[in-house]
């Protein structure tokens, strides 16, 4: 607002002020997404705010995983993922998967045609087959082919600002 004194933070960003640079990366509101594959003992999954979509013609989606997770190398390896868009009413189980990559394990989850566990009632649903995994930095960038995709007409989303879950409206 005019008049009012407003703090800025600018940096350079470097090792040590991975922070900032993190906190100015939430700055950016987005959707979340649970990335399910196929593990030996049952599904593996991992909440993240890193998926976009690509491209229509052919369609395709992205995700980046830290290297640094100990999913990661089931993610690296998967042939086949899905990606479910969360609706308002699963913050519960978007931390559930953030502190467990487990925590899909019992809940009787069906698989899709390609065998990978996938999540019912979510917002919107792409299996993918793996196309391409891309450097990153301390992530990797994994490109996928969405060969079914599925969407619900109503519900709210789940949203991620600043560190925080919430409901973004419909309109
Ligand atoms: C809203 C939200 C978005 C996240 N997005 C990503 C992401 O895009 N990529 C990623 O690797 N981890 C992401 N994370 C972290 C993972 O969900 C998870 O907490 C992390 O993999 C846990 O470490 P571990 O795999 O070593 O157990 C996100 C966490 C939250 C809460």
């Amino acid at each position: 607002m005019a008049g009012e004194l407003e703090e800025v933070r600018s940096f350079v960003p470097e090792p040590e002020n991975a922070r900032l640079l993190r906190d100015a990366f939430g700055r950016f509101a987005t959707g979340v997404a649970i990335v399910t594959v196929a593990g030996p003992e049952g599904p593996v999954a991992i909440t993240v705010n890193s998926f976009s979509s690509v491209s229509l013609d052919p369609p395709l989606v992205l995700w980046s995983p830290d290297r640094r997770s100990r999913r990661f190398p089931h993610f690296e390896a998967a042939e086949h993922f899905a990606v479910h868009i969360l609706e308002a009413g699963q913050g519960e189980l978007c931390w559930k998967v953030v502190k467990d990559a487990y925590a899909l394990s019992g809940l009787g989850l069906l698989p899709n045609s390609h065998g990978v566990p996938v999540i019912p009632h979510v917002l919107a649903r792409f299996d993918c087959r793996r196309e391409a995994v891309y450097e990153g930095g301390d992530h990797a960038i994994i490109l996928g082919r969405v060969e079914q995709a599925e969407l619900r007409e109503t519900g709210d989303a789940l949203a991620f600002f600043r560190g925080q879950v919430g409901r973004f409206l419909s309109a």
